[in-house]
């Protein structure tokens, strides 16, 4: 059986040393080849070990663009913004917002749509209770999949327990997924309702790796119906655009799509802005305080308050600069690319056996996401033996809310990035197919 290491994307020439590497010029041959040595070296954690890290869809590895963002700040004019005059500060709150409107460029948004969470998590909670707890009146209904990672799941119902305790009862109406791991369209046609008041779905599916647009239910529903999308899987990933998808909400992580943890993007479409009531009301959210009590401010601010994580939205400003160079279509056709050899690989070991999601569609399809077991032996142990010989997978139920969980999704999950490289994914599958022979 081979390990992980050495490394080297296309099996002949060494990469280069890690720190070595700089961004280049924008749109440069080196940066737009996915799998390229050149491209890996700008992620210096991957050339230290030697390991090979497919679990991308866990949080991805950080390009040097990003990790200079966040040593920068630190150590240089660290400053607050939106506040002082003094040119740190101002300096700095132009850079936030400069941020602000790459963002909303990035996602097809406008800047006044774009607030700065703390991640996926506190963009959806900040859905619940900026939106939910005031605009939903008893017997209003939420759609969602319980098959749905847990943070698209237990906001809905930690808000239906909320307001409950109000005396206000509003029903989560579960939809099915169909056996390639998307939302089924037809059930969910079937169970919206005259109360329905929000759809939530995964725009790509963390296990199954399916993307789901919703675009079949479009002119056959009631338009004051909130869409919204969990995006924390797309975001970085292929390219997305929040108008296209008609979201009225969307939730990105910024640690998913090669920025740093504690930072996302919630979008409120403008139209909802009216809906929205400050959920973080303190310093820098745009709250007033008159005689006739507090008076929300203006978006974007309204669902901001306190001090921002200032380096993780720098460090999101360079993660998208960065994908931006590299460019959301060659990231997908790449991550298409190894989901492809992944299951041609799999697919030749006896007894791998897929859940659902690309291994079962008709076409070739992928987003640098696929689950599957080995019978005769479990997930963890796979995963363990895995990562002995250096293969870094996700192993598990996956945050699927656990009483929601079939047995199989208790699986091992792959998940690659621009980084990965086809040679790794070969002599990852020739390690499967080990494990599989010894077990079978
Ligand atoms: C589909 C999905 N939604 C939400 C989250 C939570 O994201 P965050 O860590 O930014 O809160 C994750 C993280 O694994 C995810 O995969």
């Amino acid at each position: 059986m081979r390990s992980a290491a050495p490394v080297s994307a296309s099996g002949s020439s060494p990469a280069p040393e890690p720190g070595s590497a700089t961004l280049g010029e924008p749109g440069s041959a080196a940066l737009r080849e996915p799998g390229s040595a050149a491209l890996r070296a700008m992620f210096p954690a991957l050339s230290e070990t030697g390991a090979v890290y497919l679990d991308s869809a866990s949080t991805t590895q950080k390009p040097l663009a990003v990790i200079e963002a966040v040593h920068r700040y630190h150590s240089a004019r660290t400053a607050n913004s939106g506040r002082g005059t003094y040119p740190w500060a101002s300096g700095l709150t132009r850079e936030i917002d400069a941020v602000r409107a790459r963002t909303a460029a990035f996602i097809g948004a406008e800047p006044d749509e774009v607030c700065f969470t703390g991640g996926a998590t506190a963009g959806l909670n900040a859905v619940a209770l900026s939106w939910g707890l005031t605009n939903l009146r008893e017997g209003d209904e939420i759609l969602f999949s319980p098959r749905d990672h847990a943070s698209n799941v237990y906001p809905w119902h930690h808000l239906a327990r909320t307001l409950a305790s109000f005396g206000r009862t509003i029903r989560l109406v579960p939809y099915r997924l169909n056996g390639l791991g998307e939302a089924d369209i037809d059930d969910i046609a079937d169970k919206i309702g005259p109360r329905t008041r929000l759809i939530t779905v995964a725009h790509l599916h963390h296990v199954f790796g399916a993307l789901n647009t919703l675009e079949e239910l479009r002119g056959r529903i009631d338009p004051d119906i909130a869409l919204c999308f969990d995006c924390s899987q797309s975001g970085g990933h292929l390219p997305v655009r929040v108008d296209e998808l008609d979201a009225d909400f969307a939730v990105f992580s910024a640690h998913k799509m090669f920025g740093s943890p504690g930072t996302g993007v919630l979008y409120c479409r403008r139209r909802r802005h009216p809906e929205l009531t400050p959920f973080l009301p303190g310093g820098n959210s745009g709250v007033t305080l008159r005689e006739s009590g507090l008076h929300a401010g203006e978006m974007p601010h309204l669902l901001e308050g306190g001090t921002h994580n200032l380096p993780g939205i720098l460090a999101l400003g360079a993660a998208l600069r960065t994908l931006e160079q590299i460019g959301l279509d060659a990231v997908h056709a790449h991550n298409r690319a190894l989901t492809q050899r992944l299951l041609a690989g799999l697919r030749g070991v006896r007894g791998v056996e897929f859940l659902p999601g690309p291994a079962h569609a008709p076409c070739e399809t992928g987003y640098g996401i696929v689950s599957f077991t080995v019978p005769g032996i479990s997930s963890t142990d796979v995963g363990f033996v895995l990562s002995e010989l250096g293969f870094l997978v996700r192993t598990g139920a996956h945050c699927v809310p656990a009483e929601d969980a079939p047995a199989d999704e208790n699986s091992v999950r792959v998940s690659t990035h621009v980084y990965t490289t086809f040679d790794e994914i070969d002599r990852f599958t020739e390690c499967v197919t080990t494990i599989a022979e010894e077990v079978t």
